[in-house]
């Protein structure tokens, strides 16, 4: 049997980092379940197909052709119709309209089951909003990755400077907060800790700290 850790939390508490670095630490493959919302909104551009049009967008899920690779430091490359979209695929705009979309409950559905399908092999590290209530419901471990909203800013403007995205640490922390109340708040399958995951503040923690107490609590 496959082990899975699920790392579910908003965005900018640190997810992203950690499960690749725990993932790459025991070997495990890794699920960036929040690519798969926004490759599907860089798809629905592409393909004109509007955010509110639910049938267009559960076909595209359902069929999407896209493909990952891990690029020399273990970063995700991602392959949209053979396309590398990596860069676009982490800007604001992508992932406001990935948000949006990921609100309609035939698009979830569509996906649940192209995200079963990364759980094969020794273990998964699986990371997003949902892994451990609806995706991965019997995991072997839950982790809920929590930062306040200001800390969680910082590290979205730092990352998007890195990469010359030029943006306002203000404009970002209100970005943060409406997007964390669209995930919060949703209809189907909105952003909430698993009853049984394990609820951590990054707030004041480095990456490195954080894996460390999350490899304290695999008990297998
Ligand atoms: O983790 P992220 O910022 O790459 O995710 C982008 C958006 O996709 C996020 O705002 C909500 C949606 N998402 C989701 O609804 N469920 C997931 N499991 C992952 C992401």
């Amino acid at each position: 049997m496959t082990k899975i850790i699920t790392i579910d939390g908003p965005s900018g508490s640190g997810k992203g980092s950690v499960s690749r670095l725990l993932a790459k630490t025991l070997g495990f493959s890794y699920l960036d379940s929040g690519a798969l919302y926004r490759l599907l909104s860089i798809a629905a551009s592409r393909h004109q197909v509007v955010s509110n049009n639910q049938k267009g967008l559960k076909s595209l899920a359902e069929h999407m052709d896209i493909r990952f690779e891990t690029d020399d430091e273990g970063g995700l490359i991602a392959l949209l119709e053979g396309e590398d979209v990596t860069l676009e695929m982490r800007t604001e705009n992508t992932g406001e309209l990935a948000s949006k979309i990921a609100g309609h409950s035939d698009v979830r559905s569509a996906l649940l089951k192209r995200q079963r399908l990364f759980a094969t092999g020794e273990g998964l590290v699986a990371d997003g909003r949902d892994m451990g209530t609806v995706i991965f419901p019997a995991a072997d471990l839950k982790i809920y990755l929590t930062a306040s909203i200001d800390e969680r800013a910082r590290r979205r403007y730092k990352e998007l400077l890195e990469k010359g995205e030029d943006v306002s640490l203000r404009a970002l922390a209100e970005q943060v907060r409406a997007r964390d109340e669209r995930d919060m708040s949703r209809d189907v399958s909105p952003l909430v800790p698993a009853e049984d995951a394990i609820e951590l503040d990054t707030s004041n923690l480095s990456i490195e700290e954080v894996l460390e107490t999350i490899l304290d609590f695999k008990r297998f």
